[in-house]
């Protein structure tokens, strides 16, 4: 394969990723945390939410993975390391940020201490746990969204600073 080769290949796994684990937290956000809070009593809508993000979870720890590895890989094969330090291109920031995000939660938060943070604010206030997640998500997805658009943009030619 040569080099032309692997740069399409990283450029269409990176993309594919992106679609899989974003149109994942989309899915979380806009439909699934909506239909428990309002299918479910306030005592069983902690759980009926982890049971379903218990696999979302497993899939989008895979997907950031692909995304980070397959991102650095086209940093390093197109020489754009000049990009994390010169105007213009905090797209690239960006992409790094929600990636570094979203590896935080998923790998230290999540398996550590977030499940419990989360009982914790349930024994404070019932509905507490599921208003903190649903403001998390829309946060998250919104980062990311704005994100996948400047991401786009900025791969395709659009320079803030010129
Ligand atoms: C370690 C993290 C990441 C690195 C190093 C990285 C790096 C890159 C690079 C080098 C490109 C190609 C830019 C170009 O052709 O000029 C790219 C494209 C792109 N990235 Fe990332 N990325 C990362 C994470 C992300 C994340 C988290 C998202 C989504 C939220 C994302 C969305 C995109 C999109 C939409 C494109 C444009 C694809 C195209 O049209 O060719 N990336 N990324």
């Amino acid at each position: 394969m040569n080099e032309i080769d692997t740069l399409w290949l990283a450029r269409a796994l990176h993309v594919v990723g992106v679609v899989l684990w974003i149109g994942g937290v989309a899915f979380v956000t806009t439909t699934l945390l909506p239909a428990i809070r309002s299918g479910f009593s306030p005592e069983q809508q902690l759980a009926e939410f982890e049971r379903y993000e218990r696999s979302f979870g497993r899939q989008a720890r895979w997907t950031t993975q692909l995304v980070g590895a397959s991102g650095l890989y086209l940093t390093w094969k197109m020489e754009l390391w000049f990009r994390f330090t010169t105007p213009g291109y905090g797209w690239m920031h960006a992409m790094v940020a929600v990636y570094g995000i979203f590896t935080f939660l998923l790998f230290v938060a999540e398996p550590l201490f977030f499940h419990k943070l989360l009982r914790r604010l349930a024994a404070r206030h019932q509905q507490l746990p599921m208003t903190v997640l649903t403001r998390i998500h829309w946060l998250l997805l919104t980062a990311s969204l704005l994100t996948v658009a400047a991401a786009m943009a900025g791969a395709h030619g659009w320079n803030y600073s010129s």
